[in-house]
């Protein structure tokens, strides 16, 4: 049987990633394998563009091209795959990333994406998105904490504000996929809201 492949979205700061490990442990317990990913990376050669697309200054489309060349990799090499052996696949981001940040975020037109994610994709979505949604003045106190900033945590206030609303625009677009999860409530209040959200895909 196929498996599950669901990706944690949000902006940054918003806490996915702390929520990640507990997420995969919770999946595994009700007995399912359980391949954790990322976006841009998961591939030796999306590592690569990651690290690129982090650090380097370049032109908006380059950016968006890049993050759906290491899309094509991951999908090839380690979704469909890990899918295909009936394994669950949670990914740190994926495409709702590139309609937020490269669409909301840089202004970059939808028809464009679109495009990219009809040609890359060739009708992979996934089961389920959780949405990690908190205000920006959440995320900079968390990001605040770490010392060094790449590329897109550096951008502004007006920036993360249009990310986010990119973000909920797609989520009332696609209700059934995506899930907004208030992510500026305790640890425990978030976990109890995903675990019931998890329960519903079995
Ligand atoms: P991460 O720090 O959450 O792993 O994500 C790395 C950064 O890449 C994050 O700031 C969001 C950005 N990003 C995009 O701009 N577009 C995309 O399609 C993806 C997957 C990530």
């Amino acid at each position: 049987m196929r498996g599950k492949f669901i990706t944690l979205e949000g902006i940054d700061g918003a806490g996915k990633s702390t929520h990640l490990p507990w997420i995969a442990e919770w999946l595994q317990a009700q007995g399912h394998t359980v391949v954790v990913t990322r976006e841009p990376g998961g591939t030796p050669l999306g590592e690569m563009l990651r690290d690129l697309l982090l650090a380097q200054p370049m032109h908006c489309e380059t950016e968006t091209l890049l993050m759906f060349a290491a899309r094509r990799e991951h999908i090839d090499k380690v979704i469909l795959p890990a899918m295909g052996k009936g394994h669950w696949v949670v990914s740190d981001r994926f495409t709702d990333a590139t309609f937020a940040y490269q669409g909301g975020g840089r202004g970059i037109p939808s028809s464009k994406l679109e495009a990219l994610e009809d040609w890359v994709q060739q009708g992979l979505q996934p089961d389920l998105t959780l949405l990690f949604d908190v205000p920006w003045e959440v995320s900079q106190a968390r990001l605040a904490l770490s010392a060094v900033h790449d590329r897109f945590e550096a951008e502004n206030q007006a920036f993360f504000e249009r990310v986010r609303n990119a973000y909920l625009q797609r989520a009332r677009a696609f209700p059934q996929r995506i899930r907004v999860v208030d992510a500026s409530r305790p640890i425990a209040a978030i976990r109890e809201t995903v675990a019931a959200i998890l329960g519903e895909l079995e």
